[in-house]
């Protein structure tokens, strides 16, 4: 018994011995076929591949199973292989594909690998999972892949290959998931029965989706959106039974919807959008009981909506705008209470409204304009508690605005225009009080205008023109102070002008034509400096013409005719409808009577999306007209909602930097240069100019108004104050609230400001852009996504409070398309997916907020940390160490914050966009624990 006791370590020993001798010499093999191909890297020096080394000691055999990325069998040969996100830079020509022969996972992702991928790829005859996504390969897949025969995962998405997916790679039996960039589908793909899912979207994918898709019975995910597929969707897509989510957006597809859709028991996402379908939809997608998402919009369509639409009670996002459909909105949405959009615009939808629809807690947007909907605006509105959106425009509704829509205390825009409405404008709309667009024009309303109106006081757009209205124009209309259209024409209003008009400063547009207004023109007109289009004709005005109109000098169209004015011969201004005030001028004007004029809508800025349009309509209206005018002013377009008008604004501005002097410069970008400028009034701004443009060159212009529109259209206390801009002979400028302590950047890089900024504040900063860019992806419609978050783009006032600015490269999204678009944002801050799949979401801006987090705790940029993105961990960065030594260590209660943004920053971080937090969660997390 002692003897087996004492022999059996003895045996263990020299077993271990003669095992890892044996292996020894396979492993050593596998190393040195393993350092042949990092030979060949160029990033062979990287931090990562140092542990990829020959032992010094001569004696111990070198082995690859503690190299980093690197994972062995018992027998220790190389099983699986991981370099995802390690910086990995160089081809596959000499990787070791004839050494490995336990090679059975290959995680390349996410590097910077190129060339083609090699057919000797083949010889990994173990390889079960193969991912080299987002790398640079080119060429063609190999076809020899169809040789691994025991392949369960190909992940080739984000290279730049081409040609088409080979037939071959039907063979597979075991393949789960297929991700290429480019090609066209084979239809033996059908025969890879495991498949679970398919990821084929952007790219030049043509041709019919082959009807053998319908054998992939395990598929949970397609995805073929944004390619140029053509015929019809396969009917045998019905046998897809274990499909959650289909997305067949952006192609031509045409022919009808399949009703064997409906069998799809699974599915909770159908993407259709933006194909050439036609036909009714199948009242079969009523089956779809687990369907959430169902966008049908800008097809073909015909029909009525199926009845059963919500049947199951999960529907939440629902388009079919841009259809034909017809008949009235389905029964099936009347108790649709879990409906969060809604759009169904431009339809020849015809129904009851005030019926078919129900109470929607949830819902947001709510969009039915352009049909032929009747009935009353319900009382129910005021019950949808999370409204923001209501649009019913121009369909034929009748009776009389309910005063409970005043319960909808979320609605931002409010569109009843051109319908049949009656009666008076109830007191209550007033409690909107979050109401920025306001559209009731052409209905019948009556009565006077609800003096409460005044309350509404953030009010940008109000349109009430082409009523039955009456009385005084409320003298409280002086109390939307922020208001930048105002339209009361073709109503009966009477009596004098209130006073009170003078109020609005930021008023751009002011139409009160086509009334019985009488009395004088108001000299408090002179203060609307803002002002560019007047329009006061058609009334009973009397008294002479104030010459205030003339110190108007942003006026660009005046209409005061049809009215009893006196002649004000001395009268003249800039604007069209004044004389120009040169005493050459060849119109004689027969003194009372008609200023023609041609209305020109120049601005309407503050309408939400038409701003945009307008802006660039006005840009191309000016080029167009360039030759016909030698006078330039129609080669400028201002704006400003400050006290100043927008030409002023300019003047002042070319005055103060004297034109742009390089000592006025306070800071350099990618378009342009910042300067300070202080203006007379004591005033100091921060303007913003683009670069020269070019002509023909439409980039920079477009940068301009995406900036213009973007910032129009936000307030948040953490997003920069915007003042105006400036078009003017080559000069394109935008001007903001001037920020006193500059950059959080620029305060970092001097000690002694970056020691000011102690930990509070920094969590304080933390907070603020966590609040401006939830507000930016979360609350408004469109989202907007900054795409540009850096240190730079932080400023900081005297009390260190952040606000975001720079807009530049933010550009609008529609929710649930696709956003492609070239590389914006700053090297360093960009969300790795972003330069491989140029696919801009609200996470790439998550991803920005990461590095700018850790950057308030290092105290500078913390590339250490992002070099290796696929191993960070809160736990791998020790706070203690990494904290910002220029200041003194933080109490324990800031510790603790900071722990937490600490792992805020890191799960922001994470290489897959869909792990990262949204930033409506970040800032709950945020409001919670700091
Ligand atoms: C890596 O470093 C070694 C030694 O420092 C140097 O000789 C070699 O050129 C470097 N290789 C590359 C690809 O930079
Ligand atoms: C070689 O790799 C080991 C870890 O495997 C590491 O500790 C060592 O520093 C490396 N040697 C060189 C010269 O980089
Ligand atoms: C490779 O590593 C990354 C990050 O650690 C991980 O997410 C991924 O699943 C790994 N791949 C394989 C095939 O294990
Ligand atoms: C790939 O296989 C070919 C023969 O088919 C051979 O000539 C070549 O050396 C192999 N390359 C590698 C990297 O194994
Ligand atoms: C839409 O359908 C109508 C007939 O219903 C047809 O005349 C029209 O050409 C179609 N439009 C498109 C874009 O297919
Ligand atoms: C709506 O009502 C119908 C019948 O009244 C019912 O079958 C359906 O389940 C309800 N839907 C929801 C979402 O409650």
């Amino acid at each position: 018994m002692k003897s087996l006791t004492l022999l059996a370590p003895l045996l263990l020993c020299v077993t271990l011995l003669f095992s890892s001798l044996n292996v020894a010499s396979d492993s050593a093999a596998e190393a040195l076929a393993i350092l042949k191909w990092k030979a060949s890297l160029q990033s062979q020096n990287h931090s990562v591949l140092l542990s990829w080394n020959t032992s010094n000691d001569p004696n111990t055999k070198t082995s690859p199973c503690a190299w980093f990325g690197i994972h062995c069998n018992h027998a220790d040969s190389v099983t699986k292989i991981n370099l995802t996100g390690y910086g990995v830079k160089g081809t596959l020509h000499s990787f070791p594909f004839s050494s490995l022969p336990n090679l059975a996972e290959l995680d390349l992702s996410i590097n910077e690998l190129y060339g083609i991928i090699p057919h000797n790829i083949s010889q990994l005859s173990k390889l079960t999972y193969l991912d080299l996504s987002y790398n640079q390969f080119s060429g063609q897949i190999p076809p020899e892949i169809s040789h691994l025969v025991h392949l369960q995962t190909l992940h080739l998405a984000g290279n730049q290959l081409n040609g088409s997916i080979p037939q071959e790679l039907g063979q597979l039996k075991f393949l789960t998931d297929l991700a290429f960039l480019s090609g066209s589908i084979p239809s033996e793909l059908g025969n890879m029965e495991s498949l679970s899912e398919i990821s084929l979207y952007h790219n030049n994918l043509s041709g019919l989706i082959p009807t053998s898709f319908g054998d992939l019975r395990h598929l949970t995910v397609a995805r073929l959106y944004e390619n140029q597929l053509s015929g019809p969707i396969p009917e045998e897509m019905g046998n897809l039974n274990s499909l959650v989510d289909l997305e067949l957006c952006e192609n031509q597809l045409n022919g009808s919807i399949p009703a064997s859709l409906g069998s799809l028991s699974n599915l909770e996402i159908l993407f259709l959008r933006d194909n050439l379908l036609s036909g009714s939809i199948p009242n079969e997608i009523g089956n779809l009981m687990k369907l959430s998402v169902l966008e049908l919009d800008h097809n073909n369509l015909t029909g009525n909506l199926p009845q059963g639409i919500c049947r199951g009670g999960s529907l939440e996002y629902f388009t079919a705008n841009d259809n034909q459909l017809t008949g009235p909105i389905p029964q099936g949405l009347k108790n649709c209470t879990s409906l969060k959009r809604v759009y169904l615009e431009r339809n020849r939808l015809r129904g009851n409204i005030s019926e078919d629809l129900g109470v929607y807690p949830n819902l947001k947007f709510i969009e039915l304009s352009d049909n032929d909907l009747y009935g009353e605006v319900s009382p129910n509105w005021g019950l949808c508690r999370s409204l923001q959106s209501l649009s019913i425009a121009r369909n034929n509704l009748s009776g009389k605005i309910p005063a409970e829509i005043g319960n909808s205390r979320q609605i931002q825009r409010l569109d009843l225009s051109s319908n049949h409405l009656v009666g008076e404008i109830p007191k209550k709309i007033s409690k909107l009080t979050s109401l920025l667009y306001l559209f009731l024009n052409g209905n019948q309303l009556s009565g006077s205008v609800p003096l409460e109106l005044g309350l509404m006081s953030k009010l940008l757009h109000l349109d009430l023109s082409a009523n039955q209205l009456s009385k005084s124009i409320p003298e409280t209309i002086g109390n939307l102070s922020m208001s930048f259209y105002l339209n009361l024409s073709i109503n009966r209003f009477s009596q004098r002008i209130p006073i009170q008009v003078g109020k609005l400063t930021t008023l751009v547009q002011l139409d009160l034509s086509h009334n019985m207004l009488s009395g004088e023109i108001p000299g408090e007109f002179q203060s609307l400096q803002s002002l560019e289009t007047l329009n006061l004709s058609h009334n009973n005005l009397s008294g002479e013409i104030p010459s205030s109109l003339e110190k108007l000098r942003g006026l660009y169209t005046v209409d005061i005719s049809y009215n009893e004015l006196q002649g004000n011969k001395g009268l003249c201004g800039n604007a069209r409808g004044l004389p120009p005030c040169t005493p050459f001028s060849k119109k004689g004007h027969n003194s009372n009577k008609t200023f023609l004029v041609v209305m020109f809508s120049l601005l309407s800025v503050s309408c939400l999306l038409i701003s945009s349009i307008a802006l660039l309509f006005a840009f191309k209206r000016k080029k167009d007209t360039d030759e016909e005018r030698q006078s330039n002013a129609r080669d400028e377009i201002f704006f400003s909602v400050t006290p100043l008008n927008g030409r002023k604004l300019y003047k002042e501005i070319i005055r103060a930097t004297k034109d742009f002097e390089a000592q006025y410069c306070i800071g350099k970008g990618g378009y342009g240069n910042v300067y300070k400028a202080e203006l007379s009034s004591g005033d100091v701004v921060a303007v913003k100019k683009f670069h020269p443009l070019h002509t023909g060159e439409m980039a920079d212009q477009r940068q301009f108004l995406n900036e213009v529109r973007a910032l129009v259209e936000t307030r948040h206390r953490n997003i920069v104050k915007f003042y105006g801009f400036c078009s003017s002979a080559g000069h394109s400028f935008l001007v903001y609230k001037y920020l006193e302590r500059g950059s959080f950047a620029s305060v970092l890089s001097k000690n002694e400001e970056s020691e000011k900024l102690d930990w509070n504040k920094r969590v304080n900063i933390v907070k603020g852009v966590v609040n401006a860019l939830s507000y930016l992806h979360h609350d408004c419609s469109p989202p907007i996504v900054h795409r540009d978050i850096t240190s730079n783009n932080i400023l900081l006032d005297l009390e260190y409070e952040a606000h975001l600015s720079d807009f530049g490269t933010a550009k609008l999204l529609n929710p649930d398309s696709s956003n492609w678009s070239n590389i914006a944002g700053t090297y360093g801050y960009i969300a790795p997916e972003l330069s491989y799949t140029m696919q801009v979401t609200e996470k790439c801006d998550v991803f920005s907020f990461g590095v700018l987090a850790l950057e308030l705790i290092v105290g500078a940029y913390p590339g250490e940390f992002l070099s290796n993105l696929s191993i960070l961990t809160a736990e791998s960065i020790p706070l203690n160490n990494v904290l910002d030594q220029s200041l003194s260590p933080p109490p324990p209660e800031v510790v603790n914050k900071l722990i937490f943004i600490l792992k805020l920053a890191v799960s922001c971080l994470n290489i897959n966009p869909k792990s990262r937090p949204t930033m409506h969660t970040v800032s709950q997390l945020v409001f919670d624990h700091i």
